[in-house]
């Protein structure tokens, strides 16, 4: 049947479900194309840099989500270099103009709360001190994303229980800091092998005081961080990324299912406005494998908004939506490499290839603002 001939209703029921509105808690989302939060390593000093006003300002669509680069939340939280933060004035004074260009363009636009953990080497930490863990556990050198050169890890120093408060704290300021500088909430960073997957992940927890253990007792610190961070801004405004069945940075858990559905269920206490899963087909940065897993048992446990992310296609984008596998995708390559990537999907034009080699170079424009629109 011609689309002429059929009522309003059908016709509405046409267009592609990822291009359809919805309604995330307070936020009115015209569409369910989400920037991933991606790294991209050009606020030098950690100060967001005016540059990133026209990178955020060229991914934004009115009613469009959008998910900052991970954004440090103290001195100690960071491991590469020209990342951002979000625990100084200076800082928090850089990110305002960059919210409210997106804000200007329509977009919704939160901030990823970051503590990088043992992922770090002295160089990135104050005084030359060793990085944090929930463990002494070290990592081995690692291939960096344009295949060359080898990052090199310091190894860490575990918290000492009484100190696990403090970094909750962190979290707490740096959440606060993100309202104070205009964003419309936060997300904290509980994926990819991270400080928060260190202590929920049992390949790297080893702890025997009440942060390690048992499945609840590994994820106690990411919980306390989640209560936190809701107490001071409301849960409202706070999402969680989690990736339970990732290896990334040597950390594994031996029953990603159970811890997955584990934190679904105790985020459920607290609130949150949503919960984002890394799909297990992601093992780790640039590694993609078929798997037997899925995160329907997350969706399904978890009663908020819930973000699938990992190597989505627009294809399985739509489909994910369609099954109610997931309320909204967000989408790092391929939004990296087109600004305009709920246009392209709309009118079903080709996309922009993304050039790894430029991921994570500090050049203010090369590769980061100058992927053409269609
Ligand atoms: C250049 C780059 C930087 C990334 N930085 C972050 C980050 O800061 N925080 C995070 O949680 N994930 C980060 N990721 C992961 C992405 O958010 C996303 O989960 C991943 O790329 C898989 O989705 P995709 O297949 O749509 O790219 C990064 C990925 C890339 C390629």
């Amino acid at each position: 049947m011609a689309n002429c001939e059929k009522g309003e209703e059908e016709v509405k029921m046409d267009k592609m479900p990822l291009l359809t509105p919805y309604k995330m808690g307070n936020f009115f989302l015209s569409h369910r194309v989400v920037l991933a939060p991606l790294t991209r390593q050009r606020s030098y000093g950690n100060v967001p840099q005016p540059h990133a006003v026209l990178y955020y300002s060229q991914r934004t669509s009115k009613g469009g989500f959008l998910i900052t680069e991970a954004t440090g939340v103290s001195d100690t939280a960071q491991g590469y270099a020209h990342t951002p933060g979000i625990w100084t004035k200076e800082q928090v004074e850089a990110w305002k103009p960059i919210v409210n260009a997106v804000h200007d363009n329509g977009g919704v636009f939160f901030c990823q709360i970051w503590h990088v953990g043992r992922v770090s080497h002295y160089d990135y930490q104050p005084n030359g001190q060793a990085p944090i863990s929930s463990s002494d556990k070290g990592l081995t050198p690692q291939l960096k994303s344009n295949q060359l050169d080898v990052a090199e890890f310091t190894p860490p120093r575990p918290l000492a229980t009484d100190e696990i408060p403090l970094i909750v704290n962190d979290f707490r300021l740096a959440a606060r800091n993100a309202i104070e500088a205009g964003f419309d909430g936060v997300e904290i960073h509980g994926a990819h092998g991270y400080l928060l997957d260190q202590f929920m992940k049992d390949s790297v927890n080893d702890r025997t005081d009440q942060y390690g253990g048992t499945l609840e007792n590994r994820c106690r610190f990411p919980l306390e961080v989640v209560e936190a961070v809701t107490k001071e801004i409301g849960p409202d405004k706070v999402g969680i990324r989690l990736s339970p069945f990732g290896a990334h940075a040597e950390a594994e858990d031996s029953d990603p299912e159970a811890l997955g559905l584990y934190m679904a269920e105790a985020l459920n206490k607290y609130s949150v406005l949503y919960a984002h899963y890394v799909e297990p087909r992601i093992v780790k940065s640039g590694v993609q494998a078929e798997t037997s897993h899925s995160l329907l048992p997350m969706r399904t446990a978890f009663k908020g908004n819930f973000i699938s992310t990992g190597g989505h296609t627009k294809e399985t984008g739509n489909k994910a939506i369609v099954e109610g596998s997931a309320d909204v995708i967000a989408y790092g390559r391929h939004f990296l490499a087109n600004p305009d990537l709920p246009k392209r999907f709309e009118l079903n034009a080709p996309l922009n290839k993304y050039n790894r080699e430029t991921f994570y170079t500090p050049d203010p424009v090369i590769g980061y603002t100058d992927y053409p629109f269609l």
